[in-house]
């Protein structure tokens, strides 16, 4: 029996599927373990199960000399050092498929929200202002004839495409090394194209070295004046001080944020703008979807440990 660490309660079967093979230990604090506790968490562990909200750094995988593999409950591992675990031959796997169509769901939320004026609306209503039908109370923005540029055009980013005929959008997107069949209807640009051309501009790729503040002060002021910016990839994928600024002073018509750069910190600059919508991380936050992200880190984990390759690799370790 190996030993496996948890760092927050899993939904669904997966600790059960766990269990029935190892001893398994769930942390279950009210906060998120950060790096220093992950540590002391997973110290003996031989597998360790992660949240995003969880850093697993050089120092983490230092101070856990029996780990063999970090399975991180979510598609993203902008948390995990992996140039660190390759090094140390650690299998790294992540949750990606099982949450793209949630993901993509939320990003169509936040588009029609944010052009809408949804919360706004509500909050209007709520403070007793609705005094009947106007025609001009709380005019947004239409979709049809639009265009939608998506940057990252992976799995979220193709599922956010496939909507978008529903809205009588034209899509563009980054260009893609996977097959672009069944994509037709879509154009293919690079970021500078997309950012001048586009009328709803939707982030979709992975936080790294080259994407770490691709949207900064220049690019959002070549964005089309009153262009939408929907994020629900990686919050330091785009400059919040510049977009602030861009948001102050009207060139920009609104923003739809599920990620931030500093979670779970918000720009103040974002907090007091009525044409930001703000949401807590919840790209993936369905039962359904949050369950097979478990089952699936579960899995992972399972496969590691017989010895066997995981579903889902990130970074492949030793056998
Ligand atoms: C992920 O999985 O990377 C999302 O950001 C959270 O579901």
């Amino acid at each position: 029996m190996a030993e496996v660490a948890v760092t927050a309660p899993l939904p669904g079967p997966a600790l059960d599927n766990l269990r029935a093979c190892h001893e398994v230990r769930v942390h279950s604090g009210a906060t998120m373990l950060e790096a220093e506790e992950v540590a002391e968490w997973a110290a003996d562990a031989d597998a360790l199960v992660t949240l995003l909200a969880n850093p697993v750094t050089s120092s983490v995988m230092e101070r856990c000399p029996s780990l063999r593999v970090i399975a991180n409950c979510a598609a993203g591992f902008d948390n995990i050092d992996c140039a660190e675990a390759q090094r140390r031959g650690i299998w790294v796997t992540n949750t990606p498929d099982v949450l793209t169509e949630t993901t993509a769901d939320l990003t169509w939320a936040l588009i029609l929200t944010v052009t809408r004026r949804v919360i706004e609306a509500d909050a209007f209503l709520r403070a007793g202002d609705f005094k009947g039908w106007e025609l001009d109370l709380m005019v947004g923005a239409g979709l049809q004839g639009r265009t939608l540029g998506i940057i990252g055009f992976g799995r979220i980013g193709r599922a956010v495409a496939k909507r978008a005929p529903a809205f009588g959008m034209r899509v563009m997107a980054t260009p893609s090394s996977q097959s672009t069949e069944g994509f037709e209807n879509v154009t293919f640009g690079d970021v500078e194209t997309l950012v001048a051309s586009c009328d709803v501009l939707s982030l979709h790729c992975p936080l790294n070295d080259r994407t770490r503040g691709l949207l900064g002060e220049e690019r959002l002021r070549r964005m089309r004046r009153g262009a939408f910016l929907i994020n629900t990839a990686r919050g330091p994928v785009l400059d919040e001080a510049a977009l602030v600024r861009a948001l102050e002073d009207g060139h920009l018509g609104g923003v739809g944020l599920d990620v931030f750069a500093q979670e779970p910190e918000v720009h103040p600059g974002l907090l007091c703008r009525k044409d930001a919508v703000l949401l807590p991380h919840i790209g993936s936050a369905t039962r359904e979807a949050r369950s097979e992200m478990a089952e699936l880190a579960a899995r992972n984990v399972l496969a590691v440990l017989a010895g066997e390759v995981p579903p889902s690799v990130v970074i492949q370790g030793r056998q």
